[in-house]
């Protein structure tokens, strides 16, 4: 049995003050639930949200993180930077990444097996955009970026791993796939995983829906199959809609 997961990505929104309101309000009900909550801050908020969630169920996310161990790269966290700071999950090839500041899959593969090299868990995200799902390209995209973030890794890394299916077309545009849409490119991901780590592993792997999941459509997706959670962008912003999602 695959425990769902479901994380907030809060992208590059809240301040510590605003940071701090948002975790307080979630941290209560999170240990309710079954559910793994994650969320997924900003750099400059984390390590407070970690103090606020000291002794709860919440488990803490980064979005981005750098694949050498330090040196001359202005700007850039590292996997350690992130340990330190006792950060559990990191984002790693979100499509805003790709999109926006020019990630490629062998960038990913690189961040990917320095996270886990860490310790770090990493949620990867793969997805196509609205062109290549009109070109019926969807499965070879998907294919591609996921077999290439997974390339060298082991069969004992993967079980470290959460893969985010994020079809760039319904992020931040209130359009989702339909649950059973999402549902067939997962499970088609999940047979990519069986193909290279056998069953075991592609059994145990989590894979998360992510694109305009709000409380409105949380339970439908989160009823499918092979979907074991959301990644959630705009709704997590909101404690009670966040909180609503986590409890469908
Ligand atoms: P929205 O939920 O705002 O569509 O964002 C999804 C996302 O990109 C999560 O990583």
């Amino acid at each position: 049995m695959r425990r769902p997961i479901i994380a907030g990505n809060w992208k590059m929104n809240k301040t510590i003050s605003e940071a701090l309101g948002l975790v307080n309000e979630i941290k209560e009900e999170a240990n309710k639930t079954d559910v793994e909550v994650v969320v997924c801050c900003p750099f400059t908020v984390i390590s407070e949200v970690k103090k606020a969630i000291e002794g709860s169920k919440v488990k803490l996310g980064a979005q981005n993180m750098h694949w050498e161990d330090e040196g001359a790269f202005t700007g850039e966290i590292s996997a350690n930077m992130l340990k330190d700071l006792g950060v559990d999950y990191v984002i790693i090839g979100h499509s805003e990444r790709r999109q926006y500041f020019n990630e490629t899959d062998e960038i990913v593969n690189k961040k990917v097996i320095k996270a886990i090299e860490k310790g770090l868990n990493p949620i990867v995200c793969v997805g196509e955009t609205l062109d290549e799902r009109e070109k019926n390209r969807t499965f070879d995209v998907v294919k591609e970026q996921t077999l290439a973030a997974f390339r060298d890794v082991s069969n004992d890394g993967m079980k470290d791993v959460v893969i985010a299916y994020e079809p760039i077309w319904a992020i931040g545009t209130g359009k989702t796939a339909s649950s059973q849409d999402a549902n067939e490119v997962i499970a088609y991901i999940r047979s990519l995983l069986e193909n290279k780590y056998g069953i075991e592993i592609s059994e145990e792997v989590r894979i998360q829906y992510g694109g305009s999941v709000k409380p409105s459509n949380a339970t439908e997706i989160m009823n499918e199959t092979d979907i074991d959670g959301a990644l959630v962008g705009g709704a997590s912003l909101k404690a009670e809609e966040f909180l609503e999602i986590v409890n469908f």
